[in-house]
């Protein structure tokens, strides 16, 4: 063999070697493009929700695309989109069953239409306080709520809290049931809320989240309830003059995906998903307290609203009035998950 031959099967050689170092350091991966499709495949997740971002939801939606994205390695993209930005209330529910959506976080009171039993959340002065309401979260009672919409394609994941609502209108301050007569007040859904204002002598209109300030501004509703932080990041004390604080029901949310979605995920795709959906819950329910303080003491400190905040005897007068609501709704709600749901203010 000439000195050539020798040469090019040593240059050949090396080569080869190099080559299967390469494999080796890559850990055996291919080359990308030679890589099988699955491997390849990035799973688009968008969470659509109604709220600004510096919302206890707003937060936790990005916590979980956060988590959720690290966690995969990138195998997820979570794309979050806030302030009714991609749908409102009502088309996000149409769009989630579509799978045109894969994540919505509505308020429960927003699934009367699947099951009414959601409206538990609004029967007036029902948990009394936080503590009480995540414990019905927690509770067999409210888990199996959650996962009562599986026949309509829906998988609920998660509660999330955000708090207590509060009444704030642009006519006068409201301290006795009486002071609500004659008075417009939006409301989010259902049947309950209309009785609540109906109890109080009032009048209710249902209206999507994305349209309130702009009916509050035009005064097509006199009012509206709603937790501080929306109160304060809507902005609603730029055209509303007096709010009561009353903690006479609540606004909590179910993290909701479709059937469709979760079906094509592997079983180690839902573990993960499951993990994240439930570090992002206790975030969510550290900030919800902590963002509705913040905003009750900027919307304070703006002295832009006069507040009034009931006094136990006004608070007996609001229960009393509004008693007629539990009568009429007792049924419907369902007497075992009121019962369950009382059980948890002990
Ligand atoms: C509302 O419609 O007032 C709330 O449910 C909005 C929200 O998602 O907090």
């Amino acid at each position: 063999m000439s000195k050539n031959w020798w040469r090019i099967l040593l240059v050949a050689a090396l080569g080869a070697a190099l080559v299967f170092a390469a494999a080796a350091c890559s850990g055996g991966q291919k080359p990308a493009g030679q890589q099988p499709a699955e491997e390849k495949k990035q799973i688009a997740v968008k969470f659509s929700h109604v709220v600004a971002e510096g919302t206890p939801k707003g937060q936790a939606a990005l916590k979980f695309k956060e988590l959720l994205e690290s966690k995969s390695n990138g195998q997820f993209k979570v794309e979050v989109y806030p302030s009714s930005q991609l749908y409102g209330d009502k088309e996000e529910l149409e769009a989630l069953q579509a799978n045109n959506v894969q994540l919505i976080a509505p308020s429960v009171t927003k699934l009367v239409g699947f099951n009414p039993a959601f409206q538990i959340v609004d029967l007036p002065f029902l948990f009394k306080d936080d503590q009480a309401a995540y414990k019905f979260h927690d509770s067999e009672a409210g888990q199996k709520l959650l996962k009562s919409l599986e026949s309509k394609g829906i998988i609920g994941l998660a509660w999330w809290p955000n708090g207590s609502k509060h009444f704030t209108n642009s006519k006068r301050p409201l301290k006795k049931p009486e002071d609500f007569k004659g008075l417009k007040f939006r409301t989010q859904s259902g049947g309950v809320l209309d009785d609540q204002f109906k109890a109080l002598g009032a009048g209710s209109q249902t209206m999507a989240f994305g349209e309130v300030y702009q009916a509050l501004q035009n005064k097509t509703v006199d009012g509206q309830e709603n937790t501080f932080n929306n109160i304060d990041t809507q902005k609603y004390e730029e055209v509303q003059k007096y709010m009561t604080v009353s903690y006479h029901g609540r606004i909590d949310y179910a993290v909701l995906t479709n059937t469709k979605f979760w079906n094509s995920l592997t079983p180690e795709q839902q573990k993960l998903f499951t993990e994240c959906m439930k570090e992002a819950t206790e975030y969510e329910r550290k900030l919800a307290d902590e963002l509705n303080q913040k905003s009750y003491e900027k919307l304070k400190n703006s002295g832009k609203m006069e507040i009034y905040v009931l006094t136990d005897a006004d608070r007996e007068a609001f229960v009393k009035a509004m008693q007629p609501v539990y009568e009429k709704y007792a049924d419907k709600i369902g007497k075992d998950l009121l019962e369950a749901a009382r059980k948890c203010n002990q």
